[in-house]
């Protein structure tokens, strides 16, 4: 299975850029935002993109989920960097949308505010124009989670990403997903496994000296089974020094 995963790796064996210190608190360690303005112009970046973006558009397509095996992998500064790195290098027009309810926080590298975001189309049926929030870079959109905190149960069998994709595709060059991991219990949230049968594609993102080889295979099992496209599992790896300093350090 290993080798399998390692064939289909978009990204194998590189370093995205240096984590945080192990063990910080999260808001101190590695704030996104910080991480974000450094990290997209990182050759490996590059190379994901390039490679992303070719296959994407050579095949008519558009949408891509990023997901994990657990917490705190990386998902969601792999998405900002990379649609990011998609709007400002390759000039597409991307969306991002933070699908994951459990821990939403796709809002944070753009200096967004997580409120009316993806809840309203969900349960108020707003319509998706109405929450596209603005990064500051024209060809970069966000649609942040909402508010998570309500009860989503009765909406979640709602198919709204059937509904709203083929717009987005007319709108936008590139669409990405940042959802919650799939091995860890997904109560009030939508599932990430449902949600790669409507992507074109699927990146599942491992950590070193944190994703162990079994959840990888677990991970991308599951979401195979369930209909997915798991195109490649990228590897980030955490170095045990602040982020600041060594990205300066490069
Ligand atoms: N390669 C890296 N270099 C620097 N910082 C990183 C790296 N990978 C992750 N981080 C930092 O680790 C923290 C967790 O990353 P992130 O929020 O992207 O993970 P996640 O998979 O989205 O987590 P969650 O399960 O909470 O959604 C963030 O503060 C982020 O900046
Ligand atoms: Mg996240």
């Amino acid at each position: 299975m290993l080798n399998i995963l390692r064939r289909k790796s978009v990204f194998s064996q590189s370093e995205l850029f240096s984590r945080a210190t192990a063990g910080r608190a999260r808001e101190q360690a590695a704030p996104l935002k910080a991480v974000l303005t450094k990290a997209y112009g990182y050759s490996e970046i590059t190379r994901l993109r390039e490679k992303v973006v070719k296959e994407l558009r050579e095949q008519n397509k558009k949408t891509l989920m990023v997901t994990s095996p657990r917490d705190g992998t990386g998902n969601t500064l792999l998405v900002s960097v990379l649609g990011y790195s998609a709007a400002y290098f390759s000039g597409m027009k991307v969306l991002l949308v933070d699908l994951n309810m459990r821990r939403p926080e796709l809002h944070l590298p753009f200096g967004l505010q997580k409120e009316k975001g993806f809840t309203d189309i969900l349960i108020d049926s707003l319509p998706w124009q109405d929450v596209v929030k603005t990064t500051g870079l024209e060809e970069l959109e966000v649609i942040t989670a909402g508010d998570p905190d309500q009860d989503l149960s009765f909406f979640l069998n709602r198919p709204i990403l059937n509904e709203i994709v083929p717009e987005l595709r007319e709108k936008y060059d590139l669409v990405v997903f940042d959802t919650s991991p799939v091995l860890v219990k997904n109560r009030n949230n939508l599932d990430p496994i449902h949600l790669s049968n409507n992507c074109d594609m699927v990146i599942v993102v491992a950590q070193a000296k944190m994703t162990c080889r079994n959840d990888l295979k677990q991970t991308v099992s599951a979401i195979q089974e369930g209909g997915g496209q798991v195109r490649g599992v990228v590897y980030n790896k955490q170095f045990h020094r602040g982020v600041i300093s060594t990205l300066k350090d490069r």
